[in-house]
C-alpha cells in the first residue's frame, strides 16, 4: 500500500491550507509495483495525477483526517506500507459557524488557530502485526538530512526511511538515501538525482531484496 500527494486542510467551505507535493513519486511506485504483479492500493490526495495502471486499486483521500480514515480501513490488510504522502502537520481548527460558509473580508487582520494532526505512519507502526513492514519518508534540508531521517525512522519505529533534500518537492527527479533499522542494512543512496520513475523501481528493488534478506530465499511480494 502507497500514500502519495498534498492534504488539503480546509479553512472554511471553499480554502485549505496545503503543500507543493504533486504526488508523482508514489503515482509511480504504484504504477512499478503493480507492473511487478505485486496487489497494490494506492491512497491518493488532492493532484490531478493517477496511475496508468488498470491493477492499481486507487482511493482519494482530501484532508489528514480522511487518509486516517482510509488508512484504518486498509492497513490491517497490508503487508508494506510506503508512506510517500506529505501530510499537514497542522490544521485549522474546524469552526462550526465558518465550516459550511466561506470566511468574509471585513478588513481587519485574521487569526488562523491550527491544531497538531495526529502523526499517522507512527500509529500505524502501533497497530502493526509481524509481518507487516514500513517504510517512511523524510523530508528535509540538506545540511541535516541523514541525522533527522534517522531519528525519525526510530522515532515512529519504522523499518526503512527514504531522506531527501526539500528540493524533492514537485520536482521531476530525486536524489535520495535510503536508511534501515538499526542493525538490519547499511543506508544505500541513488546514483546521485535519477527520474522519479527510475527511484520507484530502484526503491522496489530494495524492498525486493529486504524481503529477500529477512526471509531467506523465497520472495514473498509485498502487498
Ligand atoms: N507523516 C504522517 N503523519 C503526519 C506527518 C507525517 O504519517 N501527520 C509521515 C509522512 O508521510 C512521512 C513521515 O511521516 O512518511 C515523515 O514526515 P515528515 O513531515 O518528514 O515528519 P514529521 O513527523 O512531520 O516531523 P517534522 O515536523 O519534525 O519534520
Amino acid at each position: 500500500m502507497i500514500t502519495a500527494g498534498p492534504t488539503h486542510e480546509p479553512i472554511d467551505a471553499v480554502r485549505y491550507l496545503g503543500n507543493r507535493s504533486s504526488g508523482r513519486l508514489g503515482v509511480a511506485l504504484a504504477d512499478a509495483a503493480a507492473g511487478r504483479g505485486w496487489q497494490v492500493t494506492l491512497l491518493l490526495g488532492p493532484t490531478p495525477l493517477s496511475p496508468r495502471n488498470t491493477r492499481v486499486s486507487l482511493r482519494r483521500f482530501r484532508s489528514a483526517a480522511d487518509l486516517e480514515a482510509l488508512l484504518s480501513e486498509e492497513f490491517p490488510r497490508c503487508q508494506t506500507l510506503v508512506m510517500a504522502a506529505a501530510v499537514a502537520d497542522y490544521r485549522p481548527v474546524q469552526n462550526q459557524s465558518t465550516a459550511h460558509t466561506k470566511i468574509r473580508r471585513t478588513g481587519e487582520a485574521l487569526t488562523l488557530e491550527l491544531e497538531s494532526t495526529p502523526d499517522l505512519l507512527a500509529a500505524c507502526a502501533a497497530k502493526r502485526v509481524p509481518g507487516q513492514r514500513l517504510v517512511g519518508f523524510a523530508l528535509e534540508p540538506r545540511d541535516r538530512m541523514l541525522a533527522s531521517a534517522q531519528s525519525k525512522l526510530e522515532r515512529k519505529s519504522l523499518d526503512a526511511i527514504v531522506a531527501n533534500p526539500l528540493e524533492t518537492m514537485d520536482a521531476p527527479q530525486i536524489e535520495a538515501t535510503l536508511l534501515f533499522r538499526a542493525g538490519t542494512r547499511s543506508p544505500v543512496s541513488t546514483p546521485g538525482a535519477i527520474p522519479k520513475e527510475d527511484f520507484a523501481d530502484w526503491l522496489l528493488d530494495r524492498l525486493d531484496e529486504r524481503t529477500a534478506d529477512a526471509e531467506g530465499s523465497s520472495v514473498n511480494r509485498p502487498r
